[in-house]
């Protein structure tokens, strides 16, 4: 019971580390927050600092679901990975050394399901880029992969058997997502959302 908290902890502290807080203050002397949407991940240090920072980030942000997940075998205790990946992606949101205001739970969900389910984050990662290329929105191609991975979670269950925990952190997480994106919903509507120049 106690490793079982312990790893919880660890999870929620691992998703709590700013990446691009961190990057951006060390190397770029840039409080990401302060510029572009003011949101603490890959897209917004992509947009605020360049390609380098944007995908070190985003790679930083990825990891730190994947390493979550990987907790329960790295510690060798009895534990679903996706309870400790669900912490790291509270974490990454709610993220205790950046005053709780952190990302919108779009790349460490990935890495948590990169971990879990390696295709269906492949299926996403590409069901992204279509979006991205189509619509040149970051954050509609988030939510629309959101989507996909309940609807990809809903057919493999239907023909190969159901996976009760990933279609219910999945539909959290995409639910969650859409939740963490609602200024970005109006900005698009409103037709102020940033697109994307170089895709
Ligand atoms: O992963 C976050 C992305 O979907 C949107 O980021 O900075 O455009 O709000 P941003």
């Amino acid at each position: 019971m106690i490793e079982m908290i312990v790893v919880l902890v660890i999870a929620y502290l691992l998703g709590s580390i700013p990446s691009g807080l961190i990057i951006g203050k060390v190397f770029y002397k840039t409080d990401i927050r302060q510029h572009g949407s003011g949101n603490l991940g890959g897209t917004n240090t992509f947009r605020t600092l360049g390609v380098k920072a944007g995908l070190t980030v985003t790679l930083a942000d990825i990891l730190k679901g994947t390493l979550a997940a990987a907790l329960p075998n790295l510690f060798a205790i009895d534990l679903h990975p996706l309870i400790p990946g669900v912490l790291a992606v509270l974490g990454h949101t709610y993220p205790i050394f950046a005053g709780f205001r952190g990302g919108k739970a779009v790349a460490t969900s990935g890495g948590v399901l990169l971990f879990y389910a390696p295709f269906l984050f492949i299926t996403l990662l590409a069901s992204f880029f279509v979006s991205l290329y189509i619509t040149k929105y970051v954050s509609l191609s988030s939510m629309i992969a959101g989507g996909v991975a309940v609807l990809y979670v809903l057919t493999t269950g239907f023909f190969q058997g159901w996976d009760i925990p990933l279609l219910i952190v999945v539909s959290l997480l995409a639910s969650f997502v859409i939740y963490r994106h609602r200024a970005n919903i109006n900005r698009i509507i409103n037709k102020t959302e940033p697109k994307i120049k170089w895709l």
